[in-house]
């Protein structure tokens, strides 16, 4: 049996914090997609931890973390992550185990990354730069090398001809940079991946699943940046929805139960892109403030607006959810008045569905009045705690997406958050 949890946003909805409180009900944490491009915040004893390629059950000493063949995957990040890892007593070569079909970043797509971002100029889509779209373009145009090649003799050879063809690209950019440094790091770590546990993955999972194993497979990004459903050409470069799950572990869409999707009381983007409930305005900056909203990975100030229920309800509907956990409700504490997307407004026409297109095209919200709480939420342990106005917040929501609110979490402690 596998349970999902992913965003249902543009991502950085809390997915971190979540998986890791309810890691003690799984026997494994699996990735499923993306790679360094993805940051999640927990706290370990009090203490902040982000978490790039590793599952955020890591810091649970008895469960198994996977990191699937459809994550792309730095060796150099993992290294420098399994180190952090290590500081807290954690043993990665007891409880991480990574697919041998997993897709490896090499240096030269970070600088591709780069060089293609460079040329995009002002329409660029402001990716991490971690290589994601480079690496992911290999694994399509059958190129990439994998984990489990660094094991065969021919790894030197496999890579020279990659990195001969990259340099061919990067020269069409006219980049120039000189990648001898992240080289060494490169074949410094790949050396350190040879001492953790490489498996047959999709073999390893369906048996831990026959022997009645529970499974959390752990989203990144989120459904918004997905590049079948996503505002596309502002999205990463993999399924970042529940049916990615399968094809990024390996496992039958027949074992695929809950479906727990995340998203943020409000809404913030990182990056370019369609936002259309975003507001550039002093309460956009409030939310920004209050709410931290600074990127875990690259440090950029995340684009901050009201929640937005079109693209709630798209999300909810592609992955199948089947509950859906609020994060950062207490962000709104202070607000006296919310409000919430209901419909766009596109070329005078009103909708409520998401089009194929939302960049290059003026899009208008169409936004409802909620009251808001203005109050101190962050202690409260209980639902019939939480203010009547929340509740009805939660209530609107429910009934437009179609979808429930099961849990609302009210701060970023692994004990906030409230079970509706
Ligand atoms: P992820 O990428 O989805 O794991 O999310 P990030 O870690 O990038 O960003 C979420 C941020 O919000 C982190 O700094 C979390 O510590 C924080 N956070 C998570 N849940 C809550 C919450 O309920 N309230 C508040 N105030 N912060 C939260
Ligand atoms: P987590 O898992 C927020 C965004 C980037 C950029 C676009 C493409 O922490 O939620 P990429 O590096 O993938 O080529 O960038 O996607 N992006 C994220 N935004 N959270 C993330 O991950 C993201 N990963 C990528 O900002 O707009
Ligand atoms: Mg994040």
């Amino acid at each position: 049996m596998v349970d999902v949890i992913l965003g249902l946003q543009w991502g950085d909805e809390g997915k971190g914090k979540i998986v890791d409180y309810f890691a003690p009900n799984y026997d494994i944490i699996a990735r499923f997609q993306g790679g360094p491009n993805a940051g999640h915040t927990l706290y370990v004893e009090g203490k902040k931890m982000v978490l790039h390629q590793i599952p955020s059950g890591i810091f649970h000493q008895n469960t198994i973390n996977i990191i699937g063949n459809g994550v792309v995957l730095d060796p150099v990040t993992l290294k420098r992550e399994c180190d952090a890892v290590a500081a807290h007593g954690i043993d990665v070569r007891k409880n991480l185990f990574i697919s041998d079909r997993t897709n490896l970043i090499v240096p030269t797509h970070r600088a591709l990354d780069k060089a293609s971002e460079l040329a995009k100029g002002e329409s660029k889509i402001g990716s991490t730069l971690k290589g994601i779209g480079p690496a992911y373009m290999d694994k399509t145009g059958r190129n990439a090398l994998r984990v489990g090649d660094m094991l065969n003799k021919t790894f030197t050879t496999q890579y020279i001809k990659l990195r001969l063809k990259h340099q061919k690209l990067l020269d069409n950019f006219h980049f120039i940079e000189d990648i001898s440094a992240w080289e060494e790091e490169f074949f410094e770590a790949l050396e350190f991946l040879k001492t953790l546990n490489v498996i047959n993955c999709e073999y390893f999972i369906n048996n831990q699943i026959k022997a009645g194993k529970k499974v959390l497979a752990e989203g990144a990004q989120g459904s918004m940046l997905d590049i079948d459903f996503g505002t596309f050409p502002f999205v990463t470069s993999s399924n970042t929805i529940s049916a990615g799950v399968c094809t990024g572990l390996g496992v039958s869409p027949k074992q695929i139960n809950e479906v727990m999707g995340v998203t943020k009381a409000y809404c913030t983007r990182v990056g370019g892109g369609p936002f259309p409930s975003e507001l550039e305005d002093a309460t956009g900056e409030e939310l920004r403030k209050i709410g931290n909203e600074f990127g875990a990975t690259t440090g950029r100030p995340r684009r901050c607006g009201w929640i937005d229920l079109v693209a709630l309800r798209y999300a909810c509907m592609i992955n199948g959810v089947t509950q859906v956990i609020m994060t950062k409700a207490d962000v709104l504490d202070a607000f006296q008045e919310l409000q919430v997307c209901t419909a766009y407004n596109i070329n005078g026409k009103k909708t409520e569905e998401v089009p194929y297109q939302m960049s290059g095209v003026k899009i208008d919200p169409v936004l409802q009045s909620l009251a808001g709480w203005n109050q101190d939420t962050t202690g409260m342990k209980k639902a019939e705690a939480l203010p009547a106005t929340m509740q009805e917040y939660i209530r609107f929501i429910n009934s437009y997406i179609g979808a429930p609110v099961k849990y609302v979490s009210n701060g970023p402690g692994r004990e906030q958050i409230v079970h509706l």
